[in-house]
């Protein structure tokens, strides 16, 4: 495929689909690359209805084959809060430490066998012509009970992947992208595109 655009401005998102686009895509651009690029208002009650709407803006705006991702935390104890307001969890434009404390702060009670969560990613794929395309990637592990490392981004200190004994922000881009939420989504769209050629 020759262009795509990536509907996100987020640094740490663009970083990891960069590299899990990598050989597929000719040139990736992305919400960053323009100043006038519309904000969309984030305001579906689940990750596909975002995505997609996302997807949509993008493609509309640009006029390119778009990709939107919705992604966030699912933490079962908490009945699947944050889910969709993950990157908001703690207030409009909080920074990921604010969403950590508060995450610490609803989790305070909650035993260890208790904690399992998920990292969920959906992925919509949009173009101008009309195709309209949903990837979904989960990975499952475990809040901790205090942040664990320096990598990624969001919630990824808090986050004991399952299967590792490391958090998220432990595994390097490389390994968090073997495994990750939004890699598995990437994988399932990697595989879909090979067969669109
Ligand atoms: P989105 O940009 O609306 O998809 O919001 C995603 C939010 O979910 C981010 O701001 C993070 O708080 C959280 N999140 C999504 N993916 C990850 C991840 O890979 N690591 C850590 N936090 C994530």
């Amino acid at each position: 495929m020759k262009n795509l655009i990536v509907a996100t401005r987020n640094k740490g998102k663009i970083l990891e689909i960069n590299a899990l686009l990598a050989g597929l895509v000719d040139q990736v651009s992305s919400a960053a690359d323009f100043a006038d690029f519309p904000e969309t208002v984030e305001d579906g009650a689940t990750f596909e209805e975002n995505a997609l709407k996302k997807a949509r803006e993008a493609s509309r705006f640009s006029g390119l084959p778009a990709l939107a991702d919705d992604s966030g935390l699912v933490v079962d104890a908490l009945e699947g809060r944050p889910g969709v307001f993950s990157a908001r969890y703690a207030g409009v434009g909080a920074s990921d430490t604010a969403n950590n404390e508060r995450l610490l702060r609803e989790c305070q009670s909650v035993p260890k066998e208790h904690r399992q969560a998920a990292f969920v990613c959906v992925l919509a794929f949009v173009t101008p012509d009309g195709v309209e395309q949903l990837f979904t990637g989960r990975v499952t592990g475990r809040i901790l009970f205090e942040a664990r490392g320096e990598a990624g981004f969001g919630y990824d200190p808090l986050f004991l992947v399952d299967g590792f004994e490391r958090s998220m922000a432990e595994l390097g881009l490389a390994e968090k992208n073997a495994v990750s939420h939004r890699a598995q989504a990437f994988n399932k769209f990697r595989e879909y595109i090979k067969t669109m050629k």
